[in-house]
């Protein structure tokens, strides 16, 4: 057995051999495929099933932690007051910025057009200013970056509402801006 023979021989007992392997035969097919396919990604929910139950949720944990409530009671000052609150309200941001990145993947991007592109950005970055008021401990901050997610929410609804939503690919994200019913 010559070294690199031996070397192969150790090298497939953890694993390392398939790399080895795709480097040798020159990528022929494999990897031209993976660059034309893309990950195989998994459509776990739909767009409705993702806004319900976790765009909304997460978006109203951010929204929720910090709120001024007047009642009967008198005047509520709600924030974050643990570590374990401003972890809550750092990952419902974080997950807000993983979100965004999620809805500009085919998945949920496919045949929407580049406004969808602009707004599901819009969420990443907005996200990301949320995470930073969460990291600063900073409810001002928490609070005012709160209503310019919820702008780009509604921006979002605004141009792709319900009824205009493609079902298909067969519409390319030619929706109209009428706006949301019951709002
Ligand atoms: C990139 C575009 C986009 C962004 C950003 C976006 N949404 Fe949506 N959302 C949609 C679309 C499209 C629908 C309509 C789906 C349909 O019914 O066809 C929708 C529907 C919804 C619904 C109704 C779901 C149902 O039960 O049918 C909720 C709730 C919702 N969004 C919450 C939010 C919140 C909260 C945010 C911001 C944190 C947000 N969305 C940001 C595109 C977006």
């Amino acid at each position: 057995m010559n070294q690199f023979a031996a070397k192969i021989a150790r090298a497939a007992g953890s694993g390392l051999v398939l790399l080895a392997l795709a480097g040798c035969n020159g990528g022929e097919t494999d990897e031209a495929q993976a660059g034309t396919d893309g990950p195989a990604y998994v459509r776990a929910h739909t767009i409705q099933q993702l806004m319900a139950n976790v765009v909304q949720p997460t978006a109203d944990a951010y929204w929720q932690s910090v709120q001024f409530i007047s009642d009967e009671t008198g005047d509520h000052d709600i924030r974050p007051e643990t570590d374990e609150d401003w972890l809550a309200t750092r990952t419902a941001a974080a997950n807000l910025t993983a979100h965004g990145n999620l809805l500009m993947t085919p998945l949920y991007a496919e045949g929407r057009g580049e406004d969808w592109m602009d707004f599901s950005r819009g969420l990443v970055e907005i996200g990301m200013q949320a995470e930073q008021a969460a990291i600063d401990r900073d409810p001002d901050k928490v609070f005012e970056v709160g209503g310019n997610i919820y702008n780009v929410c509604r921006g979002c609804h605004q141009l792709y509402p319900p009824a205009e939503a493609p079902a298909s690919e067969a519409q390319s994200g030619e929706a109209g801006e009428a706006a949301p019913s019951g709002e």
